[in-house]
């Protein structure tokens, strides 16, 4: 029997869900338990059609008036909760319920980069637009503020003066796919 769960959630395309499932797939120890997502048409449902892997769908009234989600993940029970592209804001009450088990990836090096409005492409054109000679990636804890909570790994590429914000955010992409799997089985070894 698996005795960890990780329980997903996603926004939009998934493929740091998928990156992620592919990763932990032939795991005797640690399961995707569910992928939760707030998009009804997101192209990460399809991935979890394709992959196998349980599906909830909850809209922004059941987020934020009921305890859908907290009864979920109280029955599912999760060893560690990962955002992967996932777009709202958590509610203090999760975030209460399952302390120092929620966690995120963001596509830039936190503190730069980040906070509300800071998603997607926005970030890679922030970066470009600022002549940055490196970005990366920001895996951290999540807490009550978007993007504030303590970093748990960073991984920096560079950023060439030819680069666009489309080239960037694949260089950004390498390093989740690498860094994002590991950083998720080393947490459920220590905890
Ligand atoms: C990733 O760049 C992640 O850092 C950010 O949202 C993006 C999600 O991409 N938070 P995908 O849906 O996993 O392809």
């Amino acid at each position: 029997m698996k005795t960890k769960r990780i329980v997903l959630f996603a926004s939009g395309s998934g493929s740091n869900v998928e990156n992620i499932v592919n990763y932990f797939k032939d795991s005797q120890r640690i399961e995707i338990a569910a992928v939760l997502t707030n998009k009804r048409h997101a192209k990460v449902l399809d991935r979890c059609d394709r992959l196998g892997i349980n599906a909830i769908y909850f809209n922004r009234h059941s987020f934020l008036k009921t305890d859908f989600v907290l009864n979920v993940l109280k029955s599912i029970r999760p060893d560690l909760i990962v955002l992967a592209g996932f777009l709202w804001k958590i509610p203090e009450d999760l975030i209460l319920s399952f302390p120092d088990k929620i966690i995120n990836i963001h596509p830039a090096l936190l503190p730069k980069y980040g906070g509300k409005g800071m998603y997607g492409s926005k970030v890679h054109e922030a970066v470009k637009a600022n002549n940055e000679v490196e970005t990366g990636i920001t895996i951290h804890y999540v807490n009550e503020n978007y993007d504030e909570g303590a970093i748990i790994q960073q991984a920096k590429t560079v950023v060439d003066p030819d680069d666009t914000p489309e080239t960037i955010a694949a260089k950004v992409h390498v390093l989740e796919y690498e860094h994002f799997p590991k950083v998720i089985a080393k947490l459920l070894a220590e905890n």
